[in-house]
């Protein structure tokens, strides 16, 4: 079968080379890819919002399944309008793709059915958002609505901050639409995990657990990015808190999803705080966000320790049958190092020659790309998040350090990557 992958990033190139690995696929297409994704699919130009030039390029190439892998494509509904022409695919529909679309319907989502979640309240008014912060306890975290391209979360230590965020968003529009409405949320702390789990809506399968880095310094200094760096599995996110999360958060999800009318098929992703109750106690675990999607980097860490032949768990996804897979994974640990444009996530200059790949790929270690192109036969730099080296290793320890190694053969200009990805698990690691 010829399949289609929508979207050209890190993670795109992560899901296209397990599915290269898959003897049921004969071509693999990807609408827009990448450089490096040019190597294993064949790069389709066009945008990913596109719907109706999916259809019309499947149509073309014979393809008979579809991945719709990043956020805005999924909520804007190219899901649907490729269901709609009988082509099969891996993603949700717009309406369950709500779940990271709408921040709101999410939280509402979750009171409703007794999800663990951070105490909210809504506002559509600037004037309201402002008196209710008054007296409002710090830090808030004021969320806008809609999607932002990951920036649209502030976290306010007191009155003017929170003021200013509710004046970028509200006011001036900074995020669009999507702040047109907002969140005010009680802060939470504790250790953060993420969980990417295949369901079909009926039964939901995790894939394991990770570690974002979000900042963009180390020490978790710095603004806000899509992710510098993730090590899996969490040593935060022990057999106790994945079956508490599996019964209290993964079940209720998707059940509530399928209550609503709007069941969800593809990749839910569950962020979560691991917060301890303030008197001491059992750690309770609650949803910090939903994304409809794989994260990246989280996808180019955790999809090399899978070893079920991920087009087989895709298929069974959309025909409702995933209870049929058997979902194994390789018990060793896996370190992500995110090489970046010196200045991301703000300014940066791209359009620099990348080399060192050939040297820094071994057998368990594999560089995915992000943001790079072929211009005049030569791989350049074409984005903030260049390259995604990942290692897995039995260890942890060994995974970070194998993944550093790598890091430091790969050579491009103003090359800017964290030097402490891991460290925080590391203290804590039970490998
Ligand atoms: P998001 O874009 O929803 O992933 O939020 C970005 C980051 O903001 C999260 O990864 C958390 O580190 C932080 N964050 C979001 N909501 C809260 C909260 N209620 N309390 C503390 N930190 C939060
Ligand atoms: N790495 C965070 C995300 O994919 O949203």
């Amino acid at each position: 079968m010829n399949v289609l992958v929508i979207g050209g990033g890190g993670r795109e190139h992560a899901i296209i080379q397990k599915l290269h690995s898959s003897p049921r696929i004969k071509r693999l297409f990807a609408l827009p890819g990448n450089g490096g994704i040019a190597g294993c699919a064949e790069n389709l130009a066009g945008s990913p919002l596109d719907g109706a030039l999916a259809v019309r390029y499947c149509a073309e190439h014979q393809i008979g399944f579809a991945v719709v892998a990043p956020d805005d494509p999924l909520v804007k509904g190219v899901a649907d309008d490729l269901r709609a022409a009988g082509i099969p695919v891996f993603g949700p529909s717009a309406q369950a793709a709500a779940i990271e679309g709408s921040k709101i319907f999410a939280k509402q989502l979750m009171k409703k059915y007794g999800i663990p979640t951070a105490a909210f309240e809504i506002f559509d008014d600037a004037g309201a958002a402002l008196s209710y912060l008054k007296n409002a306890p710090f830090p808030a975290v004021i969320k806008a609505d809609g999607l932002a391209l990951g920036k649209g979360v502030i976290i306010a230590n007191d009155y003017d901050e929170a003021a200013g965020a509710v004046q970028r968003m509200m006011v001036d529009k900074a995020f669009g639409e999507s702040g047109s409405s907002i969140l005010i949320e009680e802060f939470l702390s504790g250790p953060e995990v993420t969980v990417l789990a295949f369901t079909d809506s009926k039964t939901i399968l995790p894939l394991a657990s990770s570690m974002d880095h979000k900042r963009a310094f180390d020490g978790d200094k710095g603004p806000n990015t899509g992710g510098m760096g993730v090590i899996a599995p969490n040593p935060f996110y022990t057999a106790d808190i994945a079956a508490l999360c599996r019964e209290k958060i993964f079940l209720p999800t998707i059940q509530a999803l399928a209550a609503e009318g709007r069941p969800f098929k593809g990749c839910l992703y569950f962020g979560l705080m691991l917060t301890p109750p303030p008197g001491g106690g059992a750690i309770e675990p609650k949803v910090i966000e939903y994304n409809c999607r794989f994260g990246d980097p989280e996808a180019q860490t955790v999809l090399p320790l899978l070893e079920t032949d991920l087009f087989d768990i895709m298929c069974a996804v959309e025909e409702e049958r995933l209870s049929e897979i058997d979902l194994r994974q390789k018990k060793a640990a896996a370190c992500t190092v995110m090489l970046c444009s010196r200045g991301y996530p703000e300014k940066y200059e791209t359009g620099f020659p990348v080399s060192g790949l050939d040297t820094a790929l071994d057998v368990d270690t594999f560089i995915f790309h992000s943001g790079t192109k072929i211009k005049n036969g030569r791989l350049v730099t074409a984005g903030g998040r260049v390259l995604g080296v990942t290692a897995v290793r039995d260890t942890l320890q060994t995974a970070v350090n194998a993944a550093y190694t790598a890091a430091e053969k790969v050579h491009f200009e103003n090359c800017y990557f964290r030097g402490d990805i891991g460290a925080a698990a590391l203290q804590v690691e039970t490998l």
